[in-house]
């Protein structure tokens, strides 16, 4: 009889050679069990996801109680489901009065899709900016957005009217124009390897959108919800978007996103022509009472506002002479080593210690480390006791 892993590779669709293969048996807290009865401790949340760390009581509470009222009962927007209106409630509580309606999706694609949607029909432009090295997502517009041409070439046609500028290039925002509907972009980017905002930068992004009539679009589905010690990355470096996009950490590890924006902007979607944009499952009331939950602990815990202090305390521990530089901004962090060579033996020797971290798709010499925001004193002491291990092993390899 072919074994649990042999079935995985050959009946689940594969998108690598070499899948990390770890057969998974339970998750709680800050730890991942294997079926072998190892235990994992997460500092990547599953990519930015399980910011409450897994199965947070509050969010299984939610919910199982969800789930004995109703699950799906039609497509998106046709009835009145209380964790929607209740979730979008709280949530525009806690942004920009400007940004006065969400829309429900199931992933951090779909909110980028619509965000190009909303752009051609709001501005009736077609041209759109994102940055060198971002990723939003592996649909055919998100994609598009991608500046990586030996990737995207494989995948012609991409979509028309996509340009790049270069992250916190001041000189590169002169391209953006009357012609441009749209600028997307990460308030931090994240798979160019953690890349912070210059002070500054992102309100000139806003101010020469302002001036050109171009509508200023936030990937936030990486940094939003408390990543980076604010509730919101556009709140700590003091801009408001015209067009917020979440996911990811929103739903506490259930799958949801949202494009949040003006009734103004997500209004020009319901006209000429009408339902403009539909969806199935978006805001699905399991994944939205989720949602509830894990914001209303965000809220109601001190979690974010430890952010910065176990940022420092991580950035404290972690020195070693194959680090080369730390780039983070709260628990959102990238550990760039001096030489690409040593990177898989980090990576590798660390998840054999029983810690979990990964790569990022545009760094090859730096890991991310994201842990789950409830990550304690002691479990930042633990995990830099592994990588710092880690790191000596690399460093060993490569010594004669
Ligand atoms: C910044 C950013 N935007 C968009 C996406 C796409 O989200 P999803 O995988 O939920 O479609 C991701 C996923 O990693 C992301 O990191």
């Amino acid at each position: 009889m072919l074994s649990k892993r042999e079935l995985f590779l050959a009946n689940v669709g594969q998108t690598s050679t070499m899948p990390l293969s770890l057969e998974i048996e339970r998750a709680e807290g800050m730890y991942i069990y294997s079926t072998e009865g190892k235990q994992y401790l997460d500092l990547n949340s599953g990519i930015s996801v399980s910011s409450l760390g897994h199965r947070h009581p509050k969010v299984v509470a939610a919910i199982q109680a969800q789930l004995d009222r109703y699950m799906h009962t039609m497509v998106y927007g046709e009835h009145v489901q209380t964790p929607q209106v209740a979730f979008a409630h709280l949530l525009l509580s806690q942004l920009d009065p400007s940004l006065q309606s969400v829309y429900f999706v199931m992933t951090g694609t779909e909110t980028v899709e619509l965000a190009i949607k909303l752009a051609r029909r709001y501005t009736g432009r077609t041209k759109i900016f994102s940055c060198r090295n971002a990723y939003h997502g592996s649909t055919i517009g998100a994609e598009s957005l991608r500046s990586d041409t030996e990737f995207t070439m494989h995948f012609q046609p991409s979509l028309a009217g996509i340009d790049h500028i270069e992250f916190n290039s001041f000189a590169d925002l002169e391209k953006i124009d009357k012609h441009t509907a749209a600028v997307i972009m990460e308030p931090v980017q994240a798979e160019a390897g953690v890349q912070p905002p210059d002070s500054d930068y992102l309100p000139a992004v806003r101010k020469k959108c302002l001036e050109e009539g171009v509508l200023f679009v936030l990937d936030e589905i990486q940094t939003g919800f408390g990543r980076t010690g604010a509730l919101f990355a556009h709140k700590k470096y003091e801009v408001v978007p015209d067009i917020l996009l979440i996911g990811k950490s929103m739903g506490g590890g259930m799958p949801i996103g949202a494009c949040v924006s003006s009734k103004e902007i997500l209004g020009s979607i319901i006209k000429n022509p009408a339902l403009g944009h539909i969806t199935t499952f978006g805001g699905h009331p399991i994944s939205a009472s989720a949602a509830l939950a894990n914001l209303e602990v965000l809220l109601e815990e001190d979690i974010v506002e430890q952010v910065l202090h176990k940022e420092q305390l991580i950035r404290q521990l972690l020195q070693h002479e194959i680090l080369a530089e730390l780039r983070s901004s709260g628990l959102m962090m990238a550990v760039e080593l001096t030489k690409k060579k040593y990177l898989k033996h980090v990576v590798q020797h660390t998840i054999e210690q029983g810690a979990l971290i990964d790569y990022f798709l545009f760094n090859r010499k730096s890991f991310r480390l994201a842990p789950p925001l409830i990550i304690s004193e002691d479990q930042i002491q633990k995990g830099c006791d592994i990588l710092l291990r880690s790191m000596d092993y690399a460093l060993k390899k490569y010594q004669r």
